[in-house]
């Protein structure tokens, strides 16, 4: 055991994990460079990682076919009473899920080193932030969580003999035979995985897989499941909302937040290089906010993550430069495909695909073939610090102040290009009744159409219902202070599969109509699902755009809505009894105006 460590309870738990799971060592990591070469260069020896010639201090890992992605069917939010999770989340009993789980965890790190992580969620320090100690027998975890959240000694400091912190226990599950050669990426099979919860001791166990947030305990599992728990308790929010400044000619500040399900467009928006004269943006985060009413009433962001775990495919210098510029060194990719002169590649990286790549298996792979060359859940990890347009206050440890919120979705059909919403209560329904086509960030079906309330639905570590009612008691206590609720659809397609609208860049447009009607600036019409801009109230200049293109994105078609009816009540009635009345009482006003 470490000897500086002066915290009973952390001494405690890491000597009860260490009995249970019966590494060959434990090792206290400090965060440190040093630590970071170490690792990777164990990770380079054993075959596990790919040092990339074309950029300094970057690598590639390949995972196991089997684990490459989140698994919603394996994740658990572990209540006493089943109604406590609700009807969005998979339970079973806490005492029989840990009961299951401790037979898995028994042994189950022989022959590897267990790794004590110490980390913070947030700025050290911000009255905000969190801590917690993620126990793990992965270095690509260790090496991952370094660039993540802030881990090392500064969070032992901040911790003291007896400060609070959030247990995260995880293993890949392969324990090693003693002469066992280890495989490159060591998980567990499927029904050996466990994504597991338990909101009511603020306590998360992985098992088995070794994959994004499945793995990475500081980011799902904390930042967002557990932490969303907290908030209720709370009073404040953890939501599923990338953060960005927005800088008007005049010099204007607007801070804009965003919830868009897994893979439909976080890190883009994020990231966004503004096609209009003027306007600017700024990336304070692109995948998590925690928010807490400022002393003016006001409520206030902060980022809790310190890395951006990204969707490689389709980055490109068109799309996302900003992305492409943070990705030079420093990076960990992740089944990317590895191109003949030591680059990674994916599709829809921009230019000519190289003449021959290894796949994200590890096989040869040419253009000509049937399969894509890197996974469509491939990412990368890269310090947020690297972005040529982080925000010079992503880190402030009171965060910035939020004007706008947008929820959103990838839907082919019916949603218009944005709608914002009549007040607070419809904004909240919007955000409850937000449905998205399912992307590969799931293992599971792809482009299924789905609920997927504020983004939050793998998300939240509590009963949905009583998360409709926390939005609402928060609009409640921000009264006219509250932000705008818009909600957007980048992703309409024309009948043939197109896109109708460019997207990316010019995605400013649709922001700037929204700080304007902020300001009162700017019309917009009434319609039954809410306020939609004329087409002249959008700025346009220089986008060129089929004049039908711009109709469909701006049409509210009445039968269409009608039809989503039905599905939205089966929606709304699965809460039963923790569906608030508010709630209710929109569908049932929408219902009106469709009438009409
Ligand atoms: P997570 O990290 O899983 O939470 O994803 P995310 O919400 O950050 O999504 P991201 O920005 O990585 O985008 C996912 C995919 O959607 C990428 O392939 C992008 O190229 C694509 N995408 C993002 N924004 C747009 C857009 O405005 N239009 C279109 N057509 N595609 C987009
Ligand atoms: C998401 O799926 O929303 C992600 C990637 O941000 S992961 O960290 O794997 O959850
Ligand atoms: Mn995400």
């Amino acid at each position: 055991m470490n000897r500086d460590v002066k915290h009973e309870k952390l001494l405690q738990w890491v000597q009860e994990v260490a009995d249970m799971c019966r590494p060959d060592s434990v090792s206290w990591c400090d965060g440190s460079r040093e630590e970071y070469n170490r690792l990777m260069t164990l990770a380079v020896n054993s075959g596990s990682a790919i040092p990339l010639k074309k950029r300094p201090n970057c690598f590639l890992f390949r995972s196991d076919p089997s684990d490459v992605a989140r698994v919603e069917d394996r994740t658990y939010i572990s209540t006493r009473d089943r109604i406590d999770a609700g009807p969005t989340n998979n339970w079973v009993n806490p005492d029989e899920l840990k009961a299951t789980m401790r037979v898995l965890y028994q042994g189950c790190m022989k022959g590897r080193t267990m790794y004590v992580i110490p980390f913070s969620m947030g700025p050290i320090g911000s009255p905000i932030s969190k801590v917690g100690i993620e126990i793990t027998d992965s270095p690509y975890v260790v090496c991952n969580m370094h660039t993540m959240t802030r881990v090392g000694t500064k969070v032992m400091e901040v911790l003291g003999e007896d400060g609070e912190f959030i247990p995260c226990l995880h293993s890949v599950g392969a324990p090693l035979e003693p002469g066992q050669k280890d495989v490159s990426w060591p998980c567990a099979p499927m029904e050996k995985k466990y994504i597991s919860h338990f909101p009511e001791e603020n306590l998360i166990w992985s098992f088995g897989s070794g994959y994004g947030g499945n793995a990475l305990l500081g980011k799902k599992c904390l930042a967002l499941r557990i932490a969303s728990a907290m908030a209720r308790r709370e009073g404040w929010m953890a939501e599923h909302m990338l953060i960005l400044r927005l800088t008007s000619p005049g010099g204007k500040q607007y801070h804009i937040c965003a919830a868009f399900p897994s893979a439909c467009g976080k890190t883009n928006l994020a990231m966004l290089q503004t096609t209009i004269e003027g306007w600017k943006c700024e990336t304070v985060g692109d995948d998590i906010a925690w928010m807490k009413i400022g002393p003016d009433g006001r409520l206030y962001a902060i980022n809790p993550e310190a890395g951006f775990f990204g969707v490689a495919p389709g980055t490109s210098y068109d799309s996302n430069p900003m992305a492409m510029d943070t990705l030079h060194e420093n990076v960990i990719f992740t089944n990317c495909a590895l191109t003949d002169d030591g680059d990674v590649w994916w599709e829809g990286m921009g230019g000519e695909p190289p003449a021959h790549a290894v796949d994200w298996k590890g096989r040869d792979w040419t253009p000509s073939g049937k399969e894509v060359a890197a996974h469509a859940n491939s990412r990368f990890t890269a310090p947020a610090s690297q972005c040529p347009c982080i925000c010079s206050d992503w880190e402030k440890p009171e965060g910035v102040p939020i004007d706008i919120f947008i929820f959103g979705g990838r839907r082919a059909g019916v949603v218009p290009l944005v709608s914002e919403a009549f007040g607070w209560d419809h904004g909240v329904y919007l955000g409850a009744t937000a449905s998205s086509e399912t992307t590969a960030a799931n293992i599971g079906d792809i482009g299924a159409l789905r609920r997927d309330p504020f983004a939050m639905k793998p998300f939240c570590g509590y009963n949905m219902g009583d998360y409709f009612q926390h939005w609402l008691e928060m609009g409640d206590k921000l009264g006219n202070k509250a932000p705008r609720i818009f909600y957007v659809n980048w992703f309409r397609k024309s009948p043939e599969g197109k896109f109708l609208w460019p997207g990316f860049g010019d995605n400013s447009r649709v922001l700037k109509w929204m700080c304007e009607r902020i300001e009162g600036k700017v019309s917009a019409r009434q319609t039954p699902i809410g306020l939609l801009p004329n087409e002249s109230d959008l700025d346009l200049k220089g986008l060129r755009i089929p004049q039908e293109n711009l109709e469909e994105l701006l049409k509210v078609d009445i039968d269409a809505w009608r039809a989503e009816i039905p599905n939205l009540e089966a929606h709304f009635a699965q809460f039963g009894d923790r569906l608030p009345q508010r709630m209710k009482k929109q569908l049932d006003e929408l219902k009106e105006r469709l009438k009409k």
